[in-house]
């Protein structure tokens, strides 16, 4: 059976806005982990069996490049992937082609290609455009592990012997250069210990796999991973985690539309940061065993000063459907971006519709953060409420798009948001499930 791909494939959509979302979305595997479980799959000649799978875009490329390395991808039933990759082949320059710049995972394969074969292309990197996004990390952290970067006419690939562990230290939690390291590590000579790692709930997920797998990792509550190498590792059967961030997304929009909807799925426990917040602005919520319903509580929502952060701090992914919620919070709220220099792109749309929101270069908020006196409109400063009203905009990343998506629908008239395809990468049946809570899709 072929491998799930998204449902959605328009490029736009017209949306009505005015009424309350109102019902109930189910969340499966989480986009942040799905395609990192898949990558470790290439660690193992053995079958992975991965369930909860969401038909996201990630999931669709990180198959396809894995059936074009030589691997098998199968699909028996709707939300559950079988992967096998006893026949990998090491990555051929066209495959690199194809793949780069379409995802952010294609990196993540230089561990496992560097484990099995000696030698990984590294590929130049797709993603949202919310920031220069490099990936020395990575680079840098797979040559402390050993490997020798070649870099012949921009065609950078790295080779080894055998990895051997280290002392690596991030010079910030950056959520991929960990998995970087954990998917390298796990296979190398002796033991790595990894400092300042990000502890995202996605990235505890890849670890508990490869622990099924036969690695051996250990995880201190002081940023710092320890990965005692392994000869090899077996397959896995593993059910993903719920995706936390299009959760947080539909609480914004219960809130934003002044609407009521259950998250079937939603665990309070990778969500306590944001419940914290969505509590202390007017939202409220009740956790039961099988998800989490969110409502706006309060007729007239608080403002309030917040800044992003690495997990367990406020998620850079929550940022853009929060900040639409408080657009309709009374008073001057805060926000201060201090993961991503450019996460900001999509007030000036926002402005259009209404919202009176106002960026600044200075770090308004006591985080040390790396973009202070620098050129980048990393602070804004929300003035509210303001109704909003329709209009067109073009999606320039995938939460900016889910968030003028709440926009439109918490706003008067008809809005039209183009370059929706964006949003796949996230969000599974996104049409389906806002018809589902009532919202009204013109086309
Ligand atoms: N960074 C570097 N050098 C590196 C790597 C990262 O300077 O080699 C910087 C980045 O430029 C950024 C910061 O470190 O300023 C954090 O980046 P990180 O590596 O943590 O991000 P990522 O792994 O590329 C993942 C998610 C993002 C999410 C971030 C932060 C995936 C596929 N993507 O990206 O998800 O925002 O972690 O939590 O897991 C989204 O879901 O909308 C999304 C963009």
């Amino acid at each position: 059976m072929s491998v799930p791909s998204p449902a959605l494939k328009t490029d736009h959509m017209i949306l009505r806005g005015g009424r309350p979302l109102e019902g109930e979305v189910t969340l499966r595997g989480a986009k942040n982990a799905l395609p990192k479980i898949m990558v470790a799959a290439l660690l193992s000649g053995e079958r992975c069996t991965l369930r909860n799978v969401s038909r996201i875009a990630d999931v669709s490329i990180v198959s396809e490049m894995i059936v074009a390395m030589g691997g098998e991808v199968s699909s028996p039933e709707p939300d559950v992937l079988e992967i096998c990759a006893a026949n990998l082949r090491p990555m051929e320059r066209s495959v690199l082609k194809e793949f780069s710049g379409k995802s952010r995972i294609p990196i993540l394969t230089c561990g496992p290609l560097l484990a099995r074969f000696g030698d990984a292309p590294v590929p130049s990197l797709g993603g949202c455009r919310i920031g220069s996004r490099p990936v020395d990390f990575h680079i840098r952290a797979l040559q402390e592990l050993g490997a020798t970067l070649h870099d012949e006419a921009g065609n950078a690939h790295l080779t080894c012997e055998r990895l051997t562990g280290n002392k690596i230290r991030l010079d910030y939690p950056s959520v991929g250069a960990t998995e970087q390291v954990i998917l390298a590590a796990v296979r190398a000579e002796g033991v790595t210990e990894l400092s300042n790692a990000a502890m995202e709930p996605e990235i505890m997920d890849l670890i508990m796999v490869l622990q099924r797998m036969g690695a051996i990792i250990s995880v201190d509550v002081d940023r710092v991973i320890t990965i005692l190498g392994v000869k090899e590792l077996k397959g896995f059967d593993h059910s993903t985690l719920p995706d936390r961030l299009e959760a947080a997304s539909w609480a914004c929009a219960a809130i934003a539309t002044n609407g009521k909807i259950f998250v079937r799925n939603a665990k309070q426990y990778h969500m306590m940061t944001f419940l914290n917040r969505y509590r202390q602005i007017g939202g409220d919520f009740r956790v039961t065993p099988d998800g989490i319903e969110f409502w706006r509580e309060r007729e007239k929502l608080r403002s309030t000063a917040l800044e992003t952060d690495v997990h367990p701090g406020f998620t850079t992914d929550y940022q853009q459907p929060f900040v639409i919620a408080l657009t309709q919070a009374e008073g001057v709220s805060i926000v201060h971006e201090t993961v991503y220099e450019q996460r900001f792109g999509y007030v000036d749309a926002l402005n259009r519709m209404g919202a009176k929101i106002q960026l600044y270069r200075e770090c308004l908020g006591g985080l040390k953060c790396r973009f202070g006196q620098r050129n980048y409109k990393h602070s804004a400063v929300i003035v509210g409420p303001t109704p909003l009203h329709g209009a067109e905009i073009d999606i320039p990343d995938l939460r900016a798009g889910f968030s003028y998506v709440i926009a439109a629908l918490a706003a008067e008239g008809v809005s039209k948001l183009t370059n929706t395809g964006l949003i796949e990468r996230g969000y599974e049946n996104l049409v389906a499930k806002l018809r589902g809570l009532g919202a009204e899709i013109v086309e």
